[in-house]
């Protein structure tokens, strides 16, 4: 059945948690989709986790258009969110809006999400008004480089509360709450009408996201404190690939079950031509 973002706005009704996972490509999102996941969001994490950048902001428009269209291809049913990256915003208000549609007509995104400060609020409303669902994305904004814990003060706070209800205010359909004390994401999810996401902002949003490298453990290095490992992929991983790179090395594989034959009596054929 496909997951709408009135069905995300049901469940939050009926209290029901919904799952969301940041994932990059086709073969991720199909183990998604067959694990039970409600939605995909395609992150610019990719820029870290795919491309190896140390930031999220050297991922390029045009590399988040092919891997949130990779991930659609995965499954049609699951609410699709794509991230507009720094650089797909960064060119003024018209051309934001331009980018934003190309994630829905190249990729068939269902929302777009965007890291917002109180200045990006007319192009947030532009998108809008264009048509296009939008989500977003308050507390942490890592295009800014700052990782640190947001809210964690009653100013603060308050700041954040407020930037949430203008959101919703201007027709944002959902927000993402990223690192943000878990006293005031609990604050935001009570007032607004629309599913609010956390992404380490405390278990009392609608949703929650991680990355899907963090589920799975797949690779070593620091991981925020709000993340959580639910199995060691990473160490499967070398494991399987430290046994292919041996069994090369070892004329183990590929053996004759993993070989092609020519047809019967082509062989000599080809001895004889070629002498
Ligand atoms: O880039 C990303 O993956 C994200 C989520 C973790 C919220 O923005």
């Amino acid at each position: 059945m496909k997951v709408t973002i009135n069905t995300l706005r049901e469940a939050k009704q009926h209290g029901q948690k919904f799952s969301v996972v940041s994932c990059y490509d086709y073969t991720s999102a199909v183990l998604c989709a067959a694990a039970g996941v409600d939605v995909f969001l395609v992150g610019d994490s990719a820029s870290q986790f795919m491309l190896g950048f140390t930031n999220t902001v050297d991922v390029s428009m045009d590399f988040m258009i092919a891997i949130t269209a990779g991930v659609r291809r995965a499954n049609s049913d699951l609410l699709l969110v794509a991230d507009m990256p720094y650089q797909g915003c960064s060119n003024g208000r018209d051309e934001t809006v331009k980018n934003a549609r190309r994630f829905v007509d190249e990729c068939g995104a269902d929302i777009v999400k965007i890291e917002a400060a109180e200045s990006d609020f007319d192009t947030i409303k532009a998108i809008i008004d264009s048509g296009i669902a939008v989500m977003p994305h308050l507390g942490i904004r890592p295009q800014t480089g700052k990782y640190k814990a947001e809210g964690t003060t009653a100013e603060v706070g308050a700041a954040i509360i407020e930037l949430a209800e203008k959101s919703v205010k201007i027709g944002a359909q959902m927000l993402l709450l990223e690192g943000t004390a878990r006293e005031v994401a609990k604050i935001i999810t009570q007032k607004v009408s629309v599913p609010v996401i956390s992404c380490g902002s405390g278990p009392d949003c609608d949703g929650q996201v991680l990355v899907l490298p963090d589920i799975l453990n797949l690779k070593e290095g620091p991981v925020p404190k709000f993340s959580k490992g639910f199995g060691n992929i990473g160490k499967a991983a070398i494991e399987a690939i430290a046994l292919y790179n041996s069994q090369i090395k070892q004329g183990v594989f590929p053996d004759d079950e993993h070989s092609y034959h020519m047809k019967p009596g082509e062989y000599e054929k080809l001895i004889k031509s070629i002498g």
